[in-house]
């Protein structure tokens, strides 16, 4: 009989449900969008998320299981993030996971958001081996990770200060784009030139995998208090050069991950994952270096309760269950491990 596992994620501002089968096969993901409800506020406010995770919650898993055609007579465990996140946003979907796993007498797998972003590289045709390097850039991590097998890995690299997606969506603020601003300035810098303005790119110590984007959001939002539209470079360029920026630096860092631990496997992960001139260097970047590329589907680099689901369903085979006093960890850490 095959094995459904019910995933449940509300780390942030989509509260998702989603039922896949062993692990890989996506039956359903239903994701519920909280946008409009913060875009007034230029960003996530934690008391309205998780009040509205609490009012959509029970309607989106019961479409979740609809829409799988499977009934929870017919689920086999229940995977649910539990950090990191925001506490009232996780709160609100541990519980709920909690609640129904014991209702149900069903294992119960609270897991990593970031590790679960990692395994929407398996909820596709054509996965990665072990091992390979994930480069995961979420709204609050940029991060080079080396996954050595299910549930077992190593951080090769980290952001010393803002993330990726932070600064995107902070620099973005500033241009005057609505919340999320990653996803604008995406779209806006299709008809920008990228070469228009020169933004800086962090130089760490060689050799180093670590990140470093407060510089270029300062050097960002030092041009854009003094520019000016009639100054010759566009909105769009602005954008197309910030992102390159951005974009320039996650790939060789990825790139150099893969050469210094000789692994000739590259996969992306996170909200930022879906930027497309990110996936159009990184395809061209890796061809040239003989790097096989994985890159999931954009429906499943941002958050959603597949890539839950599939990390659930794997540590549940190595058993790696939790106890009903599990807690939701606003500040979990790669080290604190899978579950
Ligand atoms: O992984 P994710 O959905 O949520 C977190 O776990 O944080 O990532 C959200 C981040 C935000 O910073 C958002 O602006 C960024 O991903 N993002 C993008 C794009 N889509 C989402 N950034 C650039 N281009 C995109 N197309
Ligand atoms: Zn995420």
């Amino acid at each position: 009989m095959a094995i459904h596992t019910l995933g449940i994620e509300t780390s942030c501002d989509e509260t998702a449900a989603a039922v896949v089968r062993e692990g890989r096969v996506v039956l359903s993901n239903v994701v519920a969008s909280q946008v409009p409800l913060h875009v007034r506020f230029g960003g996530v406010v934690p008391e309205v998320a998780s009040r509205a995770h609490l009012e959509s919650i029970v309607g989106v898993v019961e479409a979740a299981l609809a829409e799988a055609g499977v009934s929870l007579d017919q689920v086999d465990q229940v995977a649910v993030t539990r950090g990191p996140g925001l506490v009232g946003s996780l709160l609100v979907g541990l519980c709920f996971g909690k609640s129904l796993a014991y209702g149900r007498g069903l294992p119960l797998v609270a897991v990593h958001h970031l590790l679960a972003h990692v395994y929407a590289n398996f909820l596709v045709e054509d996965p990665p081996e072990f091992p390979f390097v994930c480069l995961v850039v979420s709204g609050g991590h940029t991060d080079l990770v080396r996954v050595i097998d299910h549930g077992r890995w190593e951080i090769l690299g980290r952001t010393r200060d803002d993330a990726a997606g932070e600064a995107l969506d902070k620099v973005g603020r500033l241009m005057g784009l609505d919340y999320p601003a990653g996803p604008a300035i995406d779209r806006l810098s299709a008809g920008g030139n990228r070469r228009a303005i020169s933004f800086p790119r962090a130089k760490l110590e060689p050799g180093s995998l670590d990140f470093s984007f407060s510089g270029l959001k300062t050097a960002a939002a030092r041009f854009l208090s003094q520019w000016t539209r009639e100054g010759g470079a566009s909105l769009a360029d602005v954008a197309a050069s910030f992102q390159e920026a951005v974009v320039e630096v996650l790939v060789e860092k990825a790139i150099a991950a893969c050469r210094l631990t000789g692994t000739p496997r590259l996969a992306g992960a996170g909200g930022v994952t879906a930027n497309r001139r990110l996936r159009a260097l990184l395809r061209e970047r890796c061809t040239r270096e003989g790097i096989s590329l994985y890159l999931p589907p954009v429906a499943l680099c941002t958050d959603n309760a597949a890539m839950v689901a599939s990390l659930g369903y794997y540590m549940w085979r190595l058993g790696k269950t939790s106890s009903w006093d599990v807690e939701a960890s606003p500040n979990l850490g790669w080290e604190e491990g899978p579950t």
